[in-house]
């Protein structure tokens, strides 16, 4: 077992881990944070997703002792005080069925417009590449990504 230390939703956490325990072990079962998804646990569906260091990444493909001195931010670290407008637009056009996939891609997006504010669909697919949803179509989820930041498709 190690020790880590890291910000979890921009508070600082220790928890001690086995050196085979991927982050998605960790805030699932340990810490008690259930919004990232256990779908796939082999980098394919997305349903895992969290900002490491404001990059998203597969949170079962990385060993938990990676994250040692990093950030972390969760879902429920973007809607701490309030739903986040893209939160607020998923919710508008009913972007979600089952919810399965939500956390995962509103943390996809998030990233890309921390970086893009205006992407236009085709950057859209891509940062949302490798994220499924077995519910939707993905229709309404371009429909609110695109209303929200005023690109026509
Ligand atoms: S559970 Fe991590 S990508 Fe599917
Ligand atoms: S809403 Fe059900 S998997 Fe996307």
């Amino acid at each position: 077992m190690k020790e880590i230390s890291f910000n979890l939703n921009f508070e600082l956490r220790q928890v001690r881990v086995e050196p085979s325990e991927t982050i998605l072990d960790v805030l699932r079962d340990k810490l008690g944070v259930k919004s990232p998804k256990c779908g796939c646990e082999r980098g394919d569906c997305g349903a895992c997703t969290v900002l490491l260091d404001g990059k998203a990444v597969r949170s079962c493909l990385i060993l938990a002792i990676e994250i040692d001195q990093h950030d972390i931010v969760t879902v429920e670290g973007i809607s701490r005080d309030k739903l986040s407008a893209l939160q607020e637009a998923f919710i508008q056009y009913n972007s979600f069925q089952c919810g399965f996939c939500a956390p995962g891609i509103i943390l996809a997006i998030t990233e890309l417009l921390e970086k893009n504010p205006h992407p236009n669909l085709m950057e859209i697919k891509e940062a949302m590449a490798g994220h499924l949803c077995r519910c939707t179509g993905y229709t309404p989820i371009f429909d609110a990504i695109m209303a929200l930041t005023g690109e026509d498709k």
